[in-house]
């Protein structure tokens, strides 16, 4: 039977997670393997139910409400969603893991991002992605690709450049910690190179 797989796509927003996991998901495809394409937060009924309360409340969530809501959507996803199509032999394609939990929540907020792990992969009952690949962008060249595409501000992209620039170091800090689990990609580059480059570090976890 195929072993399956799991990978993380990491980056701030208009970093081209959405676009990369596209483009993996149609490739992966074509080597014949299942793709399941999820996001947290809302990749279940559940999260979708959380998702809207951690982006479109109005005013202030208290920060440990916060983390624990985050870490209440991702139990959910992973032990009904993310385990049952690994253990299928599925391909799990995901936007956002615990990786972006620490650091919008550890880095940018006033949490220490050490607990945000540590909740989170208690949630998760410590499963780990197989590949994280980050998409790394500078915030002006992102926040100016959303503009560019008339998207809505959500209540993180609505955060102040320098919260921005925070986590993108977050990022980058946990990336130079874990260079195994993580592929660290220059997102301003054009579509299509960040693909090849994506799809050159998956392919060898297909066989
Ligand atoms: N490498 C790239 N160069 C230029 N524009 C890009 C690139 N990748 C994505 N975009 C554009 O930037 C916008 C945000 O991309 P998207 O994939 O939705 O990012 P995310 O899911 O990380 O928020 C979209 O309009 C997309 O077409
Ligand atoms: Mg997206």
């Amino acid at each position: 039977m195929t072993s399956g797989l799991w990978i993380t796509l990491e980056g701030g927003d208009g970093s081209g997670k959405t676009t990369q996991a596209a483009l993996l998901e149609q490739w992966l495809r074509e080597q014949g393997r299942r793709v399941v394409r999820t996001r947290e937060p809302g990749g279940t009924d559940v999260g979708v139910l959380i998702r809207d309360i951690v982006l479109h409340h109005r005013g202030d969530i208290a920060p440990r409400a916060e983390a624990l809501l985050y870490a209440a959507d991702r139990a959910h996803h992973v032990a009904t969603l993310v385990r049952p199509a690994i253990e299928r032999g599925d391909v799990v394609l995901q936007d956002r893991y615990l990786d972006s939990s620490v650091a919008y929540q550890g880095a940018g907020r006033v949490l220490d991002g050490g607990e945000i792990r540590d909740l989170s992969l208690w949630a998760a009952e410590g499963a780990l992605p197989d590949l994280t690949v980050l998409l790394d962008v500078d915030p002006a060249t992102a926040r100016g690709r959303l503009d560019a595409a008339d998207k809505p501000f959500d209540r993180l992209e609505a955060e102040k450049g320098a919260f921005h620039e925070r986590v993108r170091a977050a990022f980058l800090a946990l990336a130079e910690a874990d260079p195994d689990r993580f592929l660290v990609v220059d997102a301003t580059r054009a579509i299509d190179e960040i693909a090849a480059e994506i799809r050159s570090r998956v392919a060898p976890h297909l066989s």
